[in-house]
């Protein structure tokens, strides 16, 4: 797919990338159609890809509802994506229900942090997920986020139960469709 604007990250499922798919399940909703491995394209990309192969599109925005003390310490915390052992990842696209975008600002942070203390629980796993947050709801997609994670194998038990957690919280229960892909980065 092309696309003109050097923001938009293109995620493409098809049959290369420098992430093979180990599994691709549908959490909520639909899932997404059978590819063997990721690609990530940042900026326009002329690239074909074979029939079948889709791409989801984003772009790395600002924080809406993190604050100062939140920010700070989660800066701190927090290593770069691209380490040498990073080799497992997990690609989740996401979107909430209309419900949740009609809330105000206010009611949305305090279902996000005060109910279900998504910053507060997910902190814990600083030290073994980096991650990256992508929003794609104004470009007008089929999810409103795709989010990005990597770790070592050997931390996937850790991930597993962070989704877990997250899943039985308030701010999920606005969540309508959800796609978890996990990733094994290439030798
Ligand atoms: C190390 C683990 C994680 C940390 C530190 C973390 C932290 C955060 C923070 C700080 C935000 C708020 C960004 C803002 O202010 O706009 C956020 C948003 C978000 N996170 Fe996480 N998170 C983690 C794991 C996860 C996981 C495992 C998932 C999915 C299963 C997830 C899904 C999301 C989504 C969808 C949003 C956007 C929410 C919205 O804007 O409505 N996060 N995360």
């Amino acid at each position: 797919m092309t696309s003109a604007n050097p923001k938009i990250i293109s995620f493409i499922g098809a049959d290369r990338g420098p992430w093979k798919i180990a599994s691709s399940s549908a959490v909520r909703g639909e899932g997404l159609s059978f590819a063997t491995h990721l690609d990530i394209v940042r900026g326009p990309s002329n690239e074909p890809y074979p029939e079948g192969a889709w791409t989801l599109q984003a772009v790395i925005s600002n924080l809406r509802y993190t604050t100062r003390d939140e920010k700070s310490k989660l800066d701190k915390d927090s290593r770069a994506l691209g380490q040498p052992e990073f080799d497992a990842g997990a690609f989740i696209p996401i979107r909430k229900s209309a419900a949740w975008w009609a809330l105000t600002q206010d009611e949305r942070r305090k279902i996000f942090e005060e109910d279900s203390k998504h910053i507060a629980t997910s902190a814990k796993y600083l030290s073994y997920i980096s991650r990256q947050l992508h929003h794609s709801r104004d470009l007008g997609g089929e999810f409103d986020f795709l989010t990005w994670f990597e770790f070592s194998a050997g931390h996937v038990d850790q991930f597993d139960e962070l989704c877990y957690a997250l899943r039985k919280t308030k701010e999920w229960e606005f969540v309508e469709r959800e796609v978890e892909v996990k990733l094994v980065r290439n030798a």
